[in-house]
């Protein structure tokens, strides 16, 4: 079991973050106003959690649906604010083609797979699902805030509160991925999740049809600094109507057979 199916499925999950749901409106707010999409569009929250952050996409009057692969997150998420909530994968979103006009993805919810094709597949099936022009919002953690935040503890473990609660940040030994050890009530969780650079963030975003419009370093307007502690970016999907090129195999295997055909004509 990879481990973003089990942290965060756990009921101890949610006493560790509850810190969050008091950061809620704050975030909520901010990020809906960065999304600006107008009333009754139609905005999959991916991954919509517990459903911290609902309340401020449906002050916004827009037609949410949330998606969460964990099954606890969804429970309580549709026990505390009813909508309409799909267990997913980021990687195969059931839904059709070219159907939302925008896609929230808050809190560092992107980088969490081992594989850099499963984390760009993620944006791909958001850009599937967005119509022509619509808004992806992808918030994530500012990388060099990250660094310089862990630097004093990097590979410690400390105590929290009573003492029930211990946590140990690290970098992976390729730097790429920090790696968060959390022991709460006698269990253990683990965070590995890529922190990529702004390069990295821009490249996978054009890679998978989107031009970036705007970016945020926090939740107040700031301008993204290198040194913020978020960077958020809304971005476009650049999807057209136009048929897709042909792969180098396609065109390989056409031109291979335009030749055959060539062939038989003049032999
Ligand atoms: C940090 S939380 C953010 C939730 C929400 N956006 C918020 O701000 O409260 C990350 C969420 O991603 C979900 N998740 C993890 N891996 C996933 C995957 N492969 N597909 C869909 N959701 C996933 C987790 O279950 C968790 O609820």
């Amino acid at each position: 079991m990879d481990w973003y199916e089990r942290d965060f499925d756990h009921p101890d999950y949610f006493e560790i973050y509850a810190n969050k749901e008091k950061e809620a409106a704050e975030e909520g707010s901010a990020l809906a106003t960065y999304l600006n999409l107008p009333p009754n569009s139609l905005v999959l929250d991916l991954p919509c959690g517990w459903g911290r952050l609902h309340p401020y996409w449906a002050m916004k009057g827009w037609k949410t649906v949330g998606g969460d692969l964990s099954s606890l997150n969804l429970d309580i998420h549709a026990s505390k604010h009813p909508n309409e909530l799909v267990r997913l994968d980021f990687r195969h979103l059931p839904f059709k083609s070219s159907v939302a006009d925008g896609v929230m993805c808050a809190f560092t919810s992107w980088g969490y797979f081992h594989e850099e094709e499963d984390n760009l597949r993620q944006l791909c099936e958001f850009a599937r699902v967005l119509k022509p022009g619509g808004i992806l919002l992808l918030d994530l953690a500012g990388r060099h805030y990250l660094e310089n935040a862990i630097v004093l503890m990097e590979g410690y473990w400390y105590h929290v509160d009573d003492g029930d609660y211990m946590e140990r940040v690290r970098w992976t030994r390729s730097k790429k991925r920090i790696i968060t050890d959390r022991i709460k009530n006698g269990h253990h969780f683990r965070h590995n999740i890529w922190i990529p650079t702004e390069n990295e963030i821009k490249i996978a975003l054009e890679k998978s049809g989107f031009h970036i419009d705007k970016c945020w370093g926090g939740l107040g307007g700031e301008k993204l600094m290198s040194s913020s502690e978020r960077w958020i970016y809304r971005a476009i999907c650049e999807k057209t109507t136009k048929p897709t090129p042909l792969s180098n195999v396609d065109s390989i295997v056409s031109f291979v057979y335009a030749c055959l055909i060539l062939a038989t004509h003049f032999l």
